[in-house]
C-alpha cells in the first residue's frame, strides 16, 4: 500500500530531470498518487512532456503562474478531470539573473516585483484557485523555500526577500484554510544543482560551506527533499501545518 494511494496531486515547477519537483513527482507516483503536472512555457515543454509521460501524469498543462487566467484554466481542468484535489506542490521561483549577484542595492523596482510575483504571490494565487477543490479533503499544500529567506546569503538578494514573503504566506495561508482541513507547509531545502540555482551567483561556494559546516558534512539530494515532501503530503503529517521544515543536512542550526 502506498502513502498516497488514491490521492490526486498537482505539481508546479518541473523544468527538467534535475528539478526538485521532478523528484517529488516520482516519489508521489511511487506511493500511489495520480498526478497533474504544469510547465511554465514552450521552452521547457520539450523536456517536461516526456517526464510527465514517464510518471503517467493524467494532466499536463501549460501555466505561467503570473497569469490569473492561466491558473484559472489549469484548476478548471483539474476540476473537470478529478472533481477535487488532495495535494498541491509549488516548486516555482524566478528572479532576473543580474539581481542574483553583487549588491542587493542594485535591485530594481521591476525586478523586485517580478521575483515577488512569481516566487511568492503565485502561492497565494494558487491556493485561492485550489481552495474549493481541496476543501474538506484532508488536503496538503507544499512550497519550496531556502534559508536565504531567513538569513543573509551573498548574491541571493531579492530572492531572499521573496522567500521571506513566501514563508510568511505559508503561515497566513495555513491559518486561512486550516479550518477546512487544508494544511500548508514549506520545505527549506539545502543547495541543489538545478536550473534555478544556476542563476544564483557563487552557488558552488555555498554548497562547499554546507559540506564543511553542516552536521551531516554533506549536501542533500533531490530525493531527500522528495522524501520529506511525501511525509508532509501524506496523512503521516496530519497534525502539521504552517511549518518550515529544513532538509539541509542540519546547516541551519549552526552558529559558527
Ligand atoms: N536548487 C536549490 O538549491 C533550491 C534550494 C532551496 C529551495 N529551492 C526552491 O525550489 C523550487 C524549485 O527550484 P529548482 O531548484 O527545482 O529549480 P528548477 O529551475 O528546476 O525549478 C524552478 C521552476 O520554476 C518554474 N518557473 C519559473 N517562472 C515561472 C512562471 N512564470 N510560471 C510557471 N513556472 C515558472 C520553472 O519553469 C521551473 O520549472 C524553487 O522555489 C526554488 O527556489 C531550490
Amino acid at each position: 500500500m502506498g502513502l498516497l494511494d488514491g490521492k490526486k496531486a498537482m505539481i508546479f515547477g518541473i523544468a527538467n530531470e534535475k528539478s526538485i519537483a521532478w523528484a517529488i513527482a516520482q516519489a508521489f507516483r511511487r506511493e500511489g498518487a495520480e498526478l497533474a503536472v504544469t510547465y511554465a512555457n514552450d521552452t521547457v515543454a520539450k523536456r517536461v512532456l516526456p517526464l510527465a509521460e514517464a510518471v503517467g501524469a493524467q494532466l499536463v498543462l501549460p501555466c505561467d503562474v503570473r497569469s490569473d487566467e492561466d491558473l484559472k484554466k489549469v484548476f478548471g481542468e483539474v476540476e473537470k478531470a478529478w472533481g477535487g484535489l488532495d495535494v498541491l506542490v509549488h516548486s516555482v521561483a524566478f528572479a532576473n539573473k543580474e539581481e542574483l549577484k553583487g549588491s542587493f542595492l542594485n535591485t530594481t523596482r521591476e525586478g523586485f516585483s517580478l521575483a515577488m510575483d512569481i516566487s511568492a504571490y503565485s502561492l497565494v494565487a494558487m491556493v485561492k484557485e485550489a481552495y474549493p477543490l481541496m476543501k474538506g479533503r484532508d488536503a496538503s499544500v507544499l512550497a519550496l523555500t531556502y534559508y536565504g529567506g531567513q538569513k543573509v546569503f551573498p548574491n541571493y538578494n531579492v530572492m531572499g526577500v521573496a522567500k521571506a514573503a513566501l514563508e510568511m504566506s505559508v503561515r497566513y495561508l495555513a491559518e486561512s484554510v486550516g479550518c477546512d482541513g487544508i494544511r500548508v507547509n514549506a520545505i527549506s531545502a539545502g543547495p541543489l544543482k538545478t536550473l534555478a540555482s544556476a542563476g544564483v551567483g557563487g552557488f558552488n561556494q555555498i554548497a562547499g560551506y554546507v559540506e564543511q559546516k553542516a552536521p551531516l558534512r554533506r549536501n542533500i539530494t533531490q530525493d531527500e527533499v522528495a522524501g520529506s515532501a511525501l511525509y508532509l503530503a501524506s496523512s503521516l503529517a496530519s497534525g502539521v501545518t504552517g511549518e518550515i521544515h529544513f532538509v539541509d543536512s542540519g546547516y541551519n542550526i549552526i552558529g559558527l
